[in-house]
């Protein structure tokens, strides 16, 4: 049964085309979760303030909690489920790792969507931006040190890497859509109920 109050909505999720009829005010947060199962990203807080939310958008940092649906049309969305077409990305997991970032890991996906999005815009981040962009994210385990240790030594080895003049984003996402362009265009349908 459709809801009169519902919009439709197509934007880009993990480089897959995705359209919705939701209604407007549905947060990505529970679409993620309760619609798509992709439960990476988490509802922590539920008001912008802890980050285990966190996704990109057209490669920066938001909350998916504070998105609504109305403001996903054409946008190109990465779930925490989808960091992993990046090189970028990868290299942050790989440090994270390497460096025992977390304990419980409910934070890591958010942060790890976090840094990602920092170093892609700012390849020479220091450990003033890494603290900056952090300020987002919460962490109750950790006190931080070994978060900013693996983004410090994420950054050192993308720095070390051949740039062509492209933005990294940019230049991740073509690499990306070059090997994955099957799964475009596929439709997805919510349930109205789902939008209560
Ligand atoms: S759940 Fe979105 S910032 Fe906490
Ligand atoms: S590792 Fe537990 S909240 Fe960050």
């Amino acid at each position: 049964m459709s809801d009169a109050g519902n919009i439709k909505v197509s934007f880009h999720l993990n480089g897959t085309e995705r359209h919705l009829e939701v209604a407007p005010e549905y947060r990505l947060a529970d679409i993620l979760r309760n619609d798509l199962s992709l439960t990476a990203s988490k509802t922590g807080c539920g008001i912008g303030r802890c980050g285990s939310c966190m996704v990109l958008m057209n490669g920066r940092a938001v909350n998916g909690c504070l998105l609504m649906a109305w403001q996903l049309e054409g946008a190109d969305i990465v779930s925490p489920e989808g960091l992993d077409a990046f090189a970028t990305a990868r290299i942050v997991k790989a440090a994270l790792v390497e460096e025992n970032a977390f304990q419980c890991g409910y934070c890591a996906p958010g942060i790890t969507a976090t840094l990602t999005a920092l170093i892609l815009e700012h390849p020479f981040a220091g450990e003033a931006d890494i603290i900056a962009a952090l300020e987002g994210n919460i962490c109750r385990c950790t006190g931080y040190h070994s978060i900013i240790r693996g983004a410090l030594a994420a950054a050192e080895r993308l720095r070390d890497q051949p740039h062509t003049g492209e933005h990294a984003y940019d230049l991740d996402r073509r690499i990306n859509r070059a090997v994955q362009p099957s799964r475009q265009g596929v439709p997805v349908e919510i349930a109205p109920e789902a939008a209560d």
